[in-house]
């Protein structure tokens, strides 16, 4: 069959690898992706939300089936886009309708979807111009620290922490007047939950539903957690701590419950679930959902699938996704991001990378590169995922950290410590 995969960061690099493996793959094209993408197959010069160069695309080309990276997309409604148009109808997607995005693009609507089906959640409420009052009362009933959340998409930007209660007050106030422009119109305010986040993938068909590995990611630019908040600086996969009675109860009250009420609310939802969880002494609760794939998870996750992803994708679309079989590796995996220096602040782009063709025994899968004459170049901020598998995480961890040491461009940084606070759990 021939694929469209849309986006051009690690996730579809990731991606793109797994799939030019699959037994059902005729060809594949990656729109917009990256140098890297390159390697696994056609890279189209078209935006992930150019809905209309893309329908020309897919018929010129006879896509069978479009695979949404990011989450813009679908938020605007490229499932819909694709189904309701007759020419394309036959084109099938892999990620939720825009009623199904929601549980992204608006974190108002999420936390009311969980509250309406008893998804285990931090207690909420909704603030807007008309109840700022209510908010400030809310807040007040709370402990400190304050988590205010914009309601829409925000790059992941919109949630501020504060301690100091006068100050939550004055930022709701600044977040209403447009701080986050739309996105913060309306305003989440969230008890604090405290404990270790984890992100756990669902692959669904609407009816059925696989759990992948579990995925812990880095989102701090500096060592030891500290610093700026970024994309995310790696990740690693298994969890220890997300064992198995930990996973079973993410199962019973958060997995089910969500496919379920998607189910029973009339939501099309074919395609990624993402949890963001965070382990309250022993008890999954729920940060946040996402709707598609997170970045740098998949880097961990997509190498420990052993099954051909494009089979389960067929699954998801002919909602056979029962019949199908998951196999994981059981080996540890871990990604650390080489990102360029000063991010997330203001930083260069490209720097001609070298030293990719040393790399041995790791997956090296581009973030932000591109193509400058016959080199390849840093184009963004989070720049290459250094991805290794091994039979322990620290075995996994020094092959990646081995090879980064082969790779050069100018001002790299990566933090060292990634995956080391578990090994010391
Ligand atoms: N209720 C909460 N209690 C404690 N920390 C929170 C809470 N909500 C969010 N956070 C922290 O803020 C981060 C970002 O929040 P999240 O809801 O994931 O928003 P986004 O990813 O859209 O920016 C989380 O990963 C978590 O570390
Ligand atoms: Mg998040």
């Amino acid at each position: 069959m021939n694929v469209l995969l849309l986006g051009s960061g690690g996730r579809e690099h990731a991606l793109a690898w797994k799939i030019r493996n699959s037994s059902q793959l005729n060809n594949l094209y990656i729109a917009p992706g990256n140098a890297g993408t390159a390697l696994h197959g056609t890279n189209v010069p078209f935006g992930v939300t150019d809905f209309h160069e893309m329908k020309r695309f897919v018929l010129n080309n006879d896509v069978d089936m479009v695979i949404v990276g990011p989450e813009d997309p679908l938020v605007q409604g490229v499932s819909d886009f694709f189904r309701k148009d007759e020419d394309i109808c036959h084109v099938s997607v892999i990620g939720p309708s825009a009623n199904g995005a929601r549980l992204e693009g608006s974190k108002d609507f999420a936390k009311d979807f969980m509250k309406r089906h008893n998804i285990p959640t931090a207690a909420h409420k909704t603030i807007t111009p008309a109840n700022i009052e209510e908010g400030d009362r809310f807040l007040e009933s709370l402990q400190p620290p304050y988590v205010l959340k914009a309601d829409g998409l925000a790059a992941g930007k919109g949630v501020l922490i504060t301690p100091d209660l006068k100050q939550a007050k004055l930022q709701i106030r600044d977040m209403l007047a447009g701080m986050f422009g739309e996105a913060s119109r309306k305003v989440v305010i969230e008890e604090f939950l405290s404990g270790i986040e984890c992100s756990v993938f669902v692959l669904t068909d609407g009816k059925s539903y696989k759990i992948l590995p579990v995925a812990k990611d880095y989102k701090r630019v500096g060592e030891g957690d500290t610093g700026l908040n970024t994309g995310g600086m790696g990740a690693v996969s298994p969890v220890p701590f997300a064992d198995e009675v930990f996973m079973e109860k993410v199962r019973l009250r958060v997995v089910e419950p969500t496919i379920q009420g998607l189910r029973r609310e009339g939501i099309d939802y074919k395609g990624f679930v993402f949890l963001g969880l965070i382990n309250v002494n022993g008890d999954p609760k729920v940060i946040e959902y996402n709707v598609r794939l997170g970045d740098p998870e998949t880097e961990v996750v997509i190498p420990r699938i052993k099954s051909d992803l494009l089979e389960l994708f067929i699954g998801v679309t002919t909602e056979t996704l029962n019949e199908k079989k998951l196999e994981i590796d059981e080996r540890h995996a871990a990604t650390v991001m080489m990102v360029s220096g000063g991010y997330p602040q203001a930083y260069e782009k490209g720097k001609v990378i070298s030293g990719l063709e040393e790399v041995s025994d790791s997956l090296v899968f581009h973030a932000g590169t591109a193509f400058k004459e016959r080199n390849v170049v840093s184009a963004g901020g989070r720049v290459l995922s250094v991805t290794s598998l091994g039979a322990t995480l620290k075995d996994a961890l020094k092959t990646s950290y081995k090879n980064i040491a082969k790779i050069r461009f100018e001002q790299s940084y990566c933090r060292k410590d990634i995956g080391q606070d578990i090994e010391l759990l």
